[in-house]
């Protein structure tokens, strides 16, 4: 069934009321088929979880809703399970699936927000893991062609929260399943920044898939927003990656500043800890926890900018590009957005 002029307010984490001109939902690859045949032409918007998107105008054309479900083990080895997951299962379902059943290898990105589809579009990472680690292919349904296409990792030339989906392949496919290559034992990831503590403070004695994903749960909770209680997409910007020399000249200046070696020549710098250092024109206190209207940056994240209620998706816009600029203007760094514009 298409529905016309709906809000797509319920359809985006971070809570933004614009209008869909035309909306549906599917379930199944035939009944996208048949959605796409009523309006041949129409621009097609294709919505999963809405979590990494920033809706700043009405979609003048059809948003079509993954509803895509199912989670299927494929076929095993000594080491290894294949599991498949539909487009439209929600993530953080999926992930706690897979730690019940000992499949490991998600168990640091529990709680992330979205669907399945949505994680190789964004290379979805947190707590040292990413997707590419435990990807093994997914099938996508290109919309003018109206043919399947199975994506290796290759294929989807994978990048820190980058693919092909979000570059070249722009609104071409439609994300149907993706395959998960996981550990009949695993491997654990506990290094990153404070799960290690957070396991010890737990009382945690001996590691297990559970007890991971607690921990990070628990981090998670710490400084990301619920986004059913508070409209985010989580983190706006990506970390930016500068060269060697670069750091080391700031750092004469700004001794305090974080980096992170990362390879060839460059170093990673926390986006979040240089929105923290600036502030907004003609004020004193940092951008951390500053609000403008409904539209803020997130007192225990600054990476994280959100919407107290009624914000526009403009205004949260204006608000990021606010913030870049004083970035840029203190540290002559440039931050490149995570979130997508639409
Ligand atoms: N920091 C500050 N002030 C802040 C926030 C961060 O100084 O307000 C500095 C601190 O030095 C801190 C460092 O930034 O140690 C790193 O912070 P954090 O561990 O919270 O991670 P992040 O780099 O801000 C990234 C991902 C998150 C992911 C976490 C954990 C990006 C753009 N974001 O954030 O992913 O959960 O690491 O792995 O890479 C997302 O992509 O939406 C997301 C939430």
């Amino acid at each position: 069934m298409i529905s016309e002029n709906i809000s797509l307010k319920p359809y985006n984490t971070f809570g933004i009321d614009v209008k869909a001109r035309f909306f549906s939902a599917f379930s199944k690859l035939t009944e996208l088929e048949e959605l796409l045949a009523i309006y041949p032409g129409t621009s097609v918007f294709i919505l999963g979880g809405g979590s990494n998107i920033l809706f700043t105008r009405d979609v003048n054309g059809l948003v079509l809703k993954n509803g895509i479900m199912g989670i299927e083990l494929m076929h095993e080895d000594g080491d290894n399970v294949y599991v498949k997951a539909g487009a439209g299962e929600n993530w953080h379902r999926f992930v706690l699936h897979c730690i019940n059943n000992n499949w490991a290898g998600i168990e640091n990105l529990s709680l992330i927000p979205g669907n399945v589809g949505a994680s190789p579009m964004q290379n979805i990472g947190a707590y040292g893991v990413e997707l590419q680690d435990v990807f093994h292919c997914l099938e996508a349904f290109h919309i003018i062609e109206k043919r399947i296409i199975t994506f290796t990792s290759t294929d989807c030339e994978f990048g820190y929260r980058e693919s092909v989906f979000k570059r070249k392949y722009k609104n071409q496919f439609i994300i149907l399943n993706v395959i998960l290559k996981l550990r009949k034992r695993p491997v654990f990831h506990i290094d990153y920044g404070s799960v290690k503590q957070e396991l010890e403070n737990m009382g945690v004695k001996e590691l297990n898939l559970r007890s991971v994903s607690q921990a990070i749960i628990n981090i998670r909770n710490s400084k990301l927003p619920d986004p059913g209680l508070l409209g985010n997409a989580g983190s706006f910007f990506k970390n930016p990656f500068i060269r060697k020399s670069q750091a080391s000249k700031l750092k004469e200046k700004f001794p305090d500043i974080p980096t992170y070696t990362a390879h060839d020549d460059l170093v990673k710098i926390p986006a979040g800890w240089l929105i923290e250092h600036c502030n907004p024109v003609n004020a004193t206190q940092s951008w951390k926890g500053f609000r403008r209207g409904d539209a803020g940056c997130y007192p225990k994240q600054a990476l994280v900018l959100v919407n107290y209620g009624k914000a526009t998706g403009a205004e949260i816009l204006q608000l990021s590009d606010d913030i870049a600029r004083s970035v840029r203007n203190k540290f002559g760094i440039v931050l490149e957005r995570e979130v997508n514009i639409a």
